[in-house]
């Protein structure tokens, strides 16, 4: 949530910053701005997009070899340019960049207030750079000493960056909580919230830990925690190329993300499942595994997509592992006292790694003893340094900020865990366990086949663009799969969407459908066939647009349904990785159609690193 960027060296830092930026826009899109230092600090910020700030400053001359900059997703003060960052102190000493949110705001401006601070934004990031502004004058301090200084008066989360006008040769960055990583440069140094406008430069990064500061001077970096301990600078070689981070002729990365799944599976189980599908090893649990296999309970805990995904991982850890499972939200989870053995297993999905919610339910189980377990896309990302164990999901960067391939993968993850406990638990025979490998294994292709089909989504899409409101039911496996469909098309068009177990449709959203409402079935041949058929014919009783997932060759469901979508044949335990695309082209088509921009919904984010 909120990028964050910063360059010193001897370039010139503003069209390092913008494209920074740009790539950094899909954590927040609100406001943009930028501080270059070139004998005094410029500020130039905007409301909106970032090529909004390139249009503002299009005229002006903007040279300097420091700056730092920022993409805003607002929590504290509506989105304007008054709000944007960066922010500079009253006296103009400090120009500080910041993600995250300081809790105890409010109070430390009334101090600031009563001390005759005056402040023009309503944020707490003014607030900060006023108190290190205070700081600095009372004590007599350097700037470096200013933010250690203040930031230990400081609750909440950040990561900022700091432009001291007295000492102008430095950046000075802080973590806590946001992150932060550095990038080494020749003589040069890249900051930035994550590695996506690092890569181009370098691919020599430290990435910050909690409360490290870091003061960065042209070729010369030095790594202190907040209490003025000296620390040593991990240096770590970033896996991560160019062209995973473009759109490569996508019109847009949703799109191309969609179409990487059939990759970003195989990336996602390559080197786990064995090359004769026989057998699956996840090396990241090895030291679990006993736990794991004794476990009484799994909790799974996520927000948004992951949370769906870690309801598909109950379907299969109960049905193949047979350990019982709950899925939380992360947000309620972490708020109602939960009760939590020695013996649980509590598994943490996400994307990106930093979601403040799934975070702070990681930390109250590790306090309850639990062992914790992360699913996560983004190495290095707080999750996985925060949780025992763990299993990347090697999905790529996913820009988009409704997720996709990230979900896939995800399930991919569940899936060979289910599998695997089920096979050290004997409650799967090993036929069963190989047949389901080899299922696995075969999606990529029959996802491919599925893309093949683009054109006939693109036709529905165009049907149904204008629809106010949509219904999607799946039983089972395919509970899960309907509340994402939902979820799709609410984050990007804006059509409100309900997804509900098939069965559950009799108590309360029948009552909405009419010869309007388009009703998206998923209704593979699976155990459950015939009472979604009998659903079907519910929907249609009612007049409602029925639009049926179906297994290929379906002649009944052709029958009854409005239209069918057509995925190949395959196990019920991996169709969910199926189904589920059709549903993501279905809302990706809509939203094109209806002028939304796609990977950047209003009011969203790629990652909520706040509460
Ligand atoms: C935001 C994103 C969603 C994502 C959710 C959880 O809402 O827009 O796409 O599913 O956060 O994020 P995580 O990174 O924890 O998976």
């Amino acid at each position: 949530m909120c990028g964050i960027v910063g360059y010193i060296g001897d370039k010139q830092a503003f069209p390092i910053l913008i494209s920074g930026l740009k790539r950094l826009e899909y954590r927040g899109y609100d406001s943009a701005g930028i501080a270059i230092y070139n004998k005094g600090v410029n500020i130039y910020k905007k409301k909106g997009k970032v090529s909004e700030l390139e249009n503002h400053v299009e005229t002006k001359n903007i040279e300097g070899t420091i700056g730092i900059g920022h993409t805003r997703w607002a929590t504290h003060g509506e989105p304007n340019d008054l709000n944007a960052h960066p922010h500079i102190s009253e006296n103009g000493h400090f120009t500080v960049i910041h993600n995250g949110i300081i809790e105890n705001y409010d109070r430390l401006r009334e101090r600031l207030k009563q001390r005759g601070y005056t402040f023009k934004s309503q944020t707490d990031t003014e607030v900060l750079a006023n108190l290190i502004e205070y700081i600095y004058i009372k004590g007599s301090l350097n700037a470096e000493m200013a933010v250690r200084y203040a930031l230990s008066k400081v609750v909440g989360a950040y990561g900022i960056v700091v432009i001291a006008k007295d000492e102008p040769d430095q950046l000075i960055a802080a973590r806590k909580a946001s992150p932060l990583v550095i990038g080494i440069g020749e003589n040069e140094y890249y900051i930035a919230s994550d590695a996506t406008p690092i890569v181009e430069y370098t691919k020599s990064v430290i990435y910050l830990n909690n409360d490290n500061v870091a003061i960065i001077k042209k070729g010369e970096l030095k790594l202190k925690n907040i209490q003025n301990d000296i620390l040593e600078p991990k240096i770590q070689q970033l896996d991560l190329d160019i062209g995973s981070i473009e759109k490569n002729g996508f019109e847009h990365f949703m799109l191309k993300e969609i179409f990487e799944q059939p990759e970003s599976i195989k990336d996602t189980f390559r080197g786990r499942i064995s090359a004769d599908n026989s057998d699956i090893k996840l090396g990241g649990l090895s030291e679990v595994m006993p736990q794991l296999i004794n476990a009484k309970r799994i909790i799974i805990i996520g927000c948004g997509t992951s949370w769906h995904a870690g309801l598909v991982g109950e379907y299969l850890l109960e049905e193949y592992a047979r350990i019982p499972v709950e899925v939380e939200y992360g947000s309620e989870f972490r708020y109602r006292n939960p009760i939590i053995n020695k013996d649980d297993i509590v598994i943490a999905i996400s994307q990106s790694g930093e979601t403040a919610d799934t975070l702070a339910a990681i930390n109250i189980a590790k306090e309850r003893g639990a062992t914790v377990i992360g699913i996560c896309n983004v190495v290095g990302a707080s999750i996985p340094r925060e949780t025992d164990a763990g299993v990347y999901t090697h999905a790529g960067p996913e820009i988009g900020v409704a997720s996709t391939k990230a979900f896939t993968a995800q399930v991919t993850v569940l899936t060979m865990i289910a599998l695997l406990l089920g096979k050290e638990r004997n409650t799967l025979s090993k036929k069963e366990y190989q047949n389901l490998i080899a299922e696995l294994a075969r999606t990529p292709e029959r996802i491919s086949k599925i893309l093949t089909l683009d054109n006939e989504f693109k036709k529905i899409a165009d049907l149904y663009k204008d629809a106010t409101n949509f219904l999607y039911l799946g039983r089972g496996f395919f509970f899960p799969v309907a509340l994402e469909g939902a979820l799709k098309l609410k984050e990007i068009s804006y059509i409100h969407a309900e997804g509900y177990p098939a069965a559950e449709m009799k108590h309360g959203p029948i009552a909405l459908i009419d010869e309007k409402m388009p009703v998206v079935v998923i209704a593979t041949k699976d155990h459950s066939y015939d009472k979604i058929v009998s659903n079907i014919q519910e929907i249609k009783a009612r007049k409602g647009i029925v639009i049926a997932i179906v297994t290929e060759g379906d002649t009944v469901i052709r029958d009854l349904a409005d239209h069918v979508l057509e995925v190949p044949k395959s196990d019920e335990g991996v169709a969910s990785l199926l189904t589920v695309v059709p549903l993501q082209l279905l809302s990706y088509h809509i939203a094109v159609m209806r002028g939304c921009n796609v990977d950047q919904p209003r009011n969203l984010a790629k990652s909520v690193t706040v509460e």
